[in-house]
C-alpha cells in the first residue's frame, strides 16, 4: 500500500496511526527525494551550485537535534569517507554554545524536518555571523531556516504529522548520500562508472524498502520480546552506529522503554555488564559493514545470556542463526545504502513495540513534533 504525498487535507489513509501511514510512506519518501536530485537518463547527481568551492573546502560542520542529528551522523560517514571531507558534527545545543573555531568560508551543514527547531535556528545565526555558508537539509522548505539559509537542499518527504519523525530521515539521508556523491566528484575522487554504481544503489532503494514494508509480521515477533523488557540495548557499528542510535530514541520516544546504543566495539568497556536474559539486545548488523567484528560482539552478549535479535542480509543471518533468538532478514544491499533501509525495520520495530504497550503513538507524552524554544 502506498500513499501520495500531495495531501490537500491530511488523513491517516486507513492507517490506525499517522506513523503508521508514515512508515509505509518511506518507499515513496526517498523516491521522491531522489527523483528531484539524480538525472534518471545520465543516473548522475544533479545538485544546485554551492555557495562554496567543493573542491578546496577544507572542513564542514554538521548540526541537528534528534533524529535529524542521526542522519547528520550517518552523513559525516559518507563525506569523510568517499568525499574526503573533515567533519565536525554535535548536536545544535551544544554547538550553539561550544564556539569551535571555523575555517575561512567553511560549511555549516544544518538539518531540519520542520526548519523551526530553535536550537538549530540558533546555530545557522551563530555560524552565518562567524562568516559560514549555510546549506540546509530540510522538509519544510518555506520555513525560517529556509529563508536564512544561503542554500536549501529540499526533501521530499511530504508532510510528516507524527511527533516521532519516520519517513524524513530516510529522504534526509537520501539528500545526504546525493550530496556526498556530488562533492566526490567535484572533489576529483569519483569516476563516472562510480558514481552510476552508487546512484544506482539509491535508485533500487523504494523497491527495497517496499519489500522491507512486507515485514511487519516478523518485526512484530521481535517486538514482543522488547515490550517484555526494562532496558534494550542497541548495537551497531561504523555507518550503522547511528541506524541504532536511531532505534534507541524512536524506542524511548514512543514505547517509553528505556533504550541505549553503543558502538558494539564499546560493549565490552561497560554495557557488558548490564547484560542478563532480560536486556534484550538489537543489533544492525548487514554482512556488508564489519560483520566479523560485530559477530563476535554478539558471540559475547550472548555468552552472557543476552537475548540477541538482529537485523542482517541472508548472508548474515546464516553466519548468525546459532547465536540469534530472532533475525530479521532484510534485502541484499551495499554498504552505501545500508544505513538508508536499515532504518525502516527499526523505525517498524518501535512503532510494534508501542502498540503492544498501548502508549499514544502520534503524540507520546512530553515531546512536541517541532521544539520551538530552548
Ligand atoms: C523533536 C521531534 C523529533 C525531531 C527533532 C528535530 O524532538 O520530536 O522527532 O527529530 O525535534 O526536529 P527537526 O524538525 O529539526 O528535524
Amino acid at each position: 500500500q502506498t500513499t501520495s504525498l500531495t495531501t490537500g487535507q491530511i488523513g491517516k489513509d486507513g492507517y490506525r496511526h499517522f506513523m503508521e501511514k508514515e512508515l509505509h510512506e518511506h518507499p515513496v519518501a526517498i523516491g521522491q527525494t531522489l527523483q528531484r536530485i539524480i538525472d534518471p537518463v545520465t543516473r548522475r547527481v544533479a545538485l544546485p551550485d554551492m555557495p562554496f568551492d567543493v573542491a578546496t573546502l577544507s572542513r564542514a560542520t554538521i548540526t541537528a537535534c534528534g533524529s535529524a542529528f542521526y542522519a547528520g551522523m550517518v552523513g559525516r560517514y559518507w563525506l569523510e569517507e568517499l568525499a574526503r571531507l573533515p567533519v565536525d558534527i554535535d548536536v545544535a545545543s551544544e554547538l550553539r554554545y561550544r564556539n569551535p573555531p571555523q575555517p575561512d568560508k567553511g560549511l555549516a551543514l544544518l538539518i531540519s524536518q520542520s526548519g523551526e527547531t530553535a536550537d538549530t535556528l540558533g546555530v545557522l545565526r551563530e555560524l552565518k555571523g562567524a562568516g559560514q555558508s549555510i546549506v540546509s537539509i530540510l522538509n519544510v522548505e518555506h520555513s525560517t531556516m529556509g529563508r536564512e539559509s544561503d542554500l536549501v537542499l529540499g526533501m521530499v518527504a511530504g508532510p510528516e504529522i507524527s511527533v516521532a519523525s519516520t519517513k524524513a530521515f530516510t529522504a534526509q539521508l537520501s539528500v545526504l548520500a546525493a550530496l556526498t556523491i556530488d562533492f566526490s566528484r567535484q572533489r576529483g575522487l569519483l569516476s563516472e562508472q562510480k558514481e552510476r554504481e552508487l546512484t544506482d544503489n539509491l535508485l533500487d532503494l523504494p523497491s527495497h524498502a517496499m519489500e522491507v514494508l512486507g515485514l511487519f509480521d516478523q518485526i512484530r515477533t521481535m517486538a514482543r520480546v522488547i515490550a517484555q523488557a526494562r532496558d534494550v540495548l542497541y548495537l551497531g557499528r561504523g555507518i550503522c552506529m547511528p541506524v541504532a542510535q536511531e532505534g534507541a530514541l524512536k524506542l524511548k520516544e514512543i514505547s517509553y522503554i528505556h533504550a541505549e546504543a553503543y558502538a558494539a566495539g564499546e560493549l565490552k568497556h561497560g554495557p557488558i555488564s548490564l547484560i542478563d536474559p532480560s536486556v534484550p539486545v538489537v543489533a544492525i548488523a548487514p554482512s556488508t559493514i564489519l560483520f566479523d567484528k560485530t559477530l563476535s560482539n554478539l558471540q559475547e552478549a550472548r555468552a552472557r545470556g543476552g537475548c540477541i535479535l538482529v537485523f542482517t542480509d541472508a548472508k548474515g543471518a546464516e553466519r548468525l542463526k546459532d547465536i540469534a533468538e530472532h533475525i530479521v532478514i532484510l534485502p541484499d544491499v551495499s554498504a552505501f545504502a545500508a544505513p538508508i533501509l536499515y532504518t525502516i525495520p527499526v523505525q517498524i520495530l518501535a512503532y510494534e513495540v508501542a502498540l503492544l504497550k498501548g502508549t499514544d503513538v502520534d503524540q507520546p507524552r512530553n515531546l512536541a513534533k517541532s521544539v520551538t524554544v530552548e
